[in-house]
C-alpha cells in the first residue's frame, strides 16, 4: 500500500498510546517460563509480538485472550512440532534463543527475508561460553538458528556491541543455568529485562557497569500492565514539534531512561516539551508529554554514548534536523545498517529526495538544516520506522508526498493510520 498524507489546517488534540512493543514481547516470555497465570493487560498489537505469542504457542504455552487482557499459564514450554518463524523480529528471535537453548528439546528459528540477513553470532557466542548448543547459516551468522537445549553454566560476559537483545538474551539463559552471570555493558542500553525479571520475583542486581544474575531462578506469574510505547509516541512528538501552531497531549506514554534520550536530543535543539502525570507501573516509569510547536529547532552533536538510548528514533530526529537551523551530527550509530533496514543508508537516499541536504557516513550522517523539504515519492524500504518517519517529513513538505510500501508500519504500530487520523491528519491510499 502507498499514501498520500494530507495535512490538517491544525494538529491539536490528544492522543493515547497502545502499549510497549518491547515490554509486550518480555510479559510474553517471562509469563512463559514462569509458574503459574500472569495477566497482561494493553498489550501490543504489533505483527512483532504476534510472532513471539504464535512462537510461544508453538512451544506448548496456553494463552487466552479477550478484549482487556490476556493470560499466560506458564511453566509448561515444550518442543514444537515445528520451525518457529519469528517474521520481521529480532526481540522475538534473540530472546527467545536465549530462554530455549536452554531448554532440553530441539527447536529451530526463523523469519522474514529481513531477518534472516540480521547478525545473529552476537547471541551465538554468549550462548555458545555458556555451554549452549546453538548453530546458524553462514558460519554461525545468520538464521535459521537451531538450537539442542542443554544445561547451561553462568558467564562473565562483556558485551562489545551495545544491545539489549544482546543482553536480555544472555540474562534469559542465566535464569536456567548454574552459577552467576555478569554482564559488563559498555554502553547502558534499554533494562526492561532486568526490571520485569525483578517484578516477577526474580534475583538480578547491577554494580556499576556490571549486571549480576543468578541462575537456576524460579519465577511466579503476575499481572502486568504495558505502558504505552515510547518509540511509537516519538512519531506524535515530532510531528507536535515542526506542524505551526501545533500542540499535543501524549498519554500514558512509556519513560523509561533508558528509552527516552529522544527527549533529552529534542530538549538541546530547543523543543517545547513538558512531563506530566508521572507514575510508575508494573515497575516501569509512564507519564504524559505535552509537546507544542518549535519554530526555531538548533541543530546537535549526537555522541556514541547516547546512541543506545536513542536508537530507534535516530531517523526520526534526521527528520527534523533536516529542518533545524544549522548542522547535527550522528557519529557511533553503525548499528542502525543492521536493523529491519539498513536505517542509515534508506533514511539518508529517502530524505535526499525530499530534497533534505544529508551526507551519509559510516556510522551515522550529517544534516545541514534547510528551511523546508520539497514533495516526492519516497519508499519505506519495507522498514516500518522508516515508512512511519516518512510521514512525519511529509509535513515539513511543500508539495505533494507520497510514501510507498507503508503496510510494514503493523510490525510495531497498527493503530498508526487512526491515531493520526484522529488528530486531523488524512491518508489517501493508492
Ligand atoms: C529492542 C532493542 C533494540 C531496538 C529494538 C528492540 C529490544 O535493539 O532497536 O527495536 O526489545 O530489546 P538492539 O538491542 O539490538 O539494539
Amino acid at each position: 500500500m502507498d499514501v498520500i498524507i494530507k495535512k490538517p489546517e491544525r494538529l491539536k488534540g490528544e492522543v493515547e498510546i497502545p502499549g510497549d512493543k518491547s515490554i509486550s514481547h518480555r510479559a510474553l516470555m517471562f509469563g512463559s517460563i514462569s509458574e503459574g497465570e500472569t495477566k497482561i493487560f494493553n498489550i501490543s498489537k504489533s505483527k512483532d509480538c504476534i510472532s513471539t505469542l504464535n512462537c510461544l504457542r508453538k512451544l506448548g504455552v496456553e494463552i487466552e485472550e479477550n478484549e482487556r487482557f490476556l493470560i499466560v499459564k506458564g511453566g509448561k514450554i515444550k518442543e514444537s512440532e515445528d520451525i518457529l518463524d519469528c517474521g520481521n523480529s529480532g526481540t522475538t528471535i534473540r530472546l527467545l534463543s536465549g530462554i530455549l537453548v536452554a531448554h532440553p528439546f530441539y527447536s529451530v528459528l526463523t523469519g522474514d527475508s529481513s531477518l534472516r540477513r540480521r547478525p545473529m553470532d552476537r547471541i551465538i557466542k554468549p550462548l555458545l561460553m555458556m555451554g549452549g548448543e546453538i548453530y546458524g547459516r553462514n558460519n554461525n551468522t545468520y538464521p535459521p538458528l537451531t538450537i539442542i537445549g542443554k544445561k547451561l553454566k553462568g558467564i562473565n560476559f562483556k558485551m562489545e556491541i551495545p544491545s539489549a537483545q544482546v543482553k536480555s538474551c544472555v540474562i534469559f539463559a542465566t535464569i536456567f543455568a548454574d552459577g552467576e552471570t555478569i554482564i559488563e555493558e559498555l554502553y547502558e542500553t534499554r533494562d526492561h529485562t532486568e526490571r520485569m525479571l525483578k517484578y516477577f520475583g526474580g534475583k538480578i542486581e547491577k554494580e556499576g557497569k556490571n549486571i549480576i544474575i543468578k541462575g537456576n531462578q524460579k519465577l511466579k506469574g503476575k499481572e502486568v500492565w504495558i505502558p504505552g510505547d515510547f518509540s511509537s509516541a516519538s512519531y506524535f512528538i515530532a510531528s507536535a514539534l515542526i506542524f505551526p501552531e501545533a500542540f499535543l497531549l501524549i498519554k500514558n506514554v512509556g519513560l523509561n531512561p533508558t528509552r527516552t534520550g529522544f527527549l533529552k536530543v529534542i530538549e538541546r535543539m530547543g523543543g517545547n516539551l513538558k512531563i506530566l502525570n508521572q507514575k510508575e507501573i508494573s515497575g516501569e516509569p509512564t507519564g504524559d508529554i505535552e509537546v507544542c510547536y518549535t519554530e526555531k529547532l538548533k541543530g546537535v552533536e549526537i555522541l556514541p554514548e547516547e546512541v543506545p538510548n536513542i536508537i530507534d528514533e535516530i531517523p526520526l530526529i534526521a527528520v527534523f534536523a533536516s529542518v533545524a537551523e544549522g548542522k547535527t551530527i550522528v557519529k557511533g550509530a553503525k548499528e542502525l545498517r543492521v536493523k529491519e533496514s539498513d536505517r542509515i543508508k534508506a533514511i539518508s537516499t529517502e530524505l535526499k529526495k525530499l530534497g533534505a541536504d544529508i551526507e551519509e557516513k559510516e556510522d551515522g550522517f550529517i544534516i545541514e538544516g534547510l528551511k523546508k523539504l520539497k514533495g516526492a515519492r519516497v519508499n519505506s524500504w519495507g522498514d516500518h520506522r522508516i515508512a512511519m518517519c516518512l510521514i512525519v517529513a511529509s509535513f515539513l513538505a511543500e508539495g505533494e508526498v507520497i510514501v510507498e510500501n507503508v503496510d510494514c508500519i503493523d510490525i510495531s504500530f497498527p493503530e498508526f493510520f487512526e491515531k493520526f487520523r484522529s488528530i486531523g491528519v488524512n491518508f489517501i491510499t493508492i
